[in-house]
């Protein structure tokens, strides 16, 4: 399988090999697509529900090492040896369980949205369900990389064990859109688009796309 697989990558270009791609991906990956179309549905409306009904400017504090952008993804897959595209999608999960804990934990019963949060992160359970249904129990035990621990450790520290120098103060909006970016960028076969090919791992991907997108923004 694995012979066929590199026979066809040498003889397919990039446009042949975009075609039949859903063909040949993995079924794991094949099985996140829905709950993360539906988490992407939610995430489409975070800037009113994760700036407009916030006061300006408004920060809540996390550990650095939840602050987990494209930027974050291209400096370790260029740092790390050998590091599987896997062991990103779990450190995803793990960072933005604790982003989604944080912004829920900040927001009073009654906060207009609540209810948006509840579900984002109800949608956020469902595809961490087939993520890790998806995948053989062994898969979780695997050693991490070093550097990859160390991230780990940071994240499932006691707060009352992190030192100071480690927190970070950052906009719901912004905690969200490194949440969205990285997930096109981790988990992109669910994402292309056939008339588009996009490069959703390169941070000028979402340069471009701010004017339009992110009006008005202040
Ligand atoms: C994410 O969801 C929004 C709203 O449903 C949609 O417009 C957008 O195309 C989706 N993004 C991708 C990459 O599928
Ligand atoms: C919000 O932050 C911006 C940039 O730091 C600053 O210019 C602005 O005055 C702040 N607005 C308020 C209401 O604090
Ligand atoms: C991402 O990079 C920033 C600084 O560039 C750093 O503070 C943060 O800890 C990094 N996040 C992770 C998950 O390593």
């Amino acid at each position: 399988m694995l012979q066929i697989y590199k026979y066809i990558l040498d003889i397919c270009t990039t446009l042949c090999l975009f075609l039949i791609a859903p063909v040949l991906m993995a079924p794991t990956l094949a099985n996140m697509c829905r709950p993360l179309k539906t988490l992407n549905d939610s995430l489409s409306h975070r800037r009113r529900y994760m700036k407009h009904n916030f006061p300006i400017n408004y920060t809540i504090r996390v550990h650095h090492k939840e602050i987990f952008k494209l930027s974050n993804i291209s400096k370790m897959r260029l740092n790390v040896e050998e590091l599987d595209d896997l062991v990103l999608q779990r450190l995803w999960f793990q960072v933005n369980q604790g982003v989604l804990k944080k912004i829920i934990r900040v927001m009073p019963e009654r906060h207009p949205s609540r209810p948006y949060t509840a579900e984002l992160e109800r949608r956020f359970r469902d595809a961490e369900g087939v993520f890790v249904e998806s995948h053989p129990a062994e898969v979780f035990q695997q050693e991490l990389p070093d550097t990859i621990q160390d991230i780990w450790d940071g994240l499932t520290e006691e707060p009352d064990r992190v030192p100071d120098s480690s927190w970070r103060f950052a906009s719901p909006k912004s905690l969200l859109d490194n949440f969205c970016h990285t997930m096109f960028c981790l988990f992109s076969e669910c994402f292309a688009s056939t008339e588009a090919p996009q490069d959703y791992c390169d941070v000028s991907h979402w340069r471009k796309g701010r004017k339009k997108d992110l009006q008005p923004e202040s």
